[in-house]
């Protein structure tokens, strides 16, 4: 299986941002933990990291192109406001899976919008980077179910 995995704006400053909320690991860490997890389960998985929203939306229109198998989205802010980011996931058909390394329902109010809850398969909210594992996993349990 070939994953594409988009962490949104400001992601790149993980363990610098605000390290009570997001963690002391950082986005490096967090590439190299998803790329182990990938190593020992046989899976392909690939990265886009970006601060602007048009070059979120192509990664997600390169899914389509490129025949990825699955994706794991972290839009971070735009996840409360981009209907772009919302109408890109649109066209994709296949298992899309939202994460969030904080809780977003228990924080500030307008963390509470969320446009694109309803166009992905499922959402992990406030498990820190072992959410974007847990994505991982849930994508292997779905796609061996699938093979059998
Ligand atoms: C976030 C939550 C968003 O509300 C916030 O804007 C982010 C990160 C998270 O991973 O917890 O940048 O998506």
């Amino acid at each position: 299986m070939n994953i594409h995995v988009i962490n949104g704006p400001n992601l790149n400053m993980l363990g610098i941002r605000e390290p009570e909320i997001y963690g002391k690991e950082t986005y490096r860490d967090l590439v190299y933990k998803i790329s182990e997890h990938a190593k020992t389960h046989n899976l392909t998985v690939t990265f886009t990291q970006s601060n602007h929203e048009g070059v979120l939306i192509d990664a997600i229109q390169n899914c389509y192109y490129e025949k990825v198998d699955a994706l794991i989205i972290n839009p971070a802010a735009y996840t409360h406001y981009s209907i772009a980011i919302r109408d890109a996931l649109k066209i994709l058909d296949i298992p899309i899976i939202e994460v969030h390394l904080s809780d977003i329902m228990n924080r500030e109010p307008y963390r509470k919008n969320n446009m694109i809850s309803d166009c992905v398969t499922f959402t992990i909210s406030g498990k820190g980077t072992e959410g974007y594992i847990e994505a991982m996993d849930y994508l292997i349990t779905v796609t061996n179910k699938v093979e059998t």
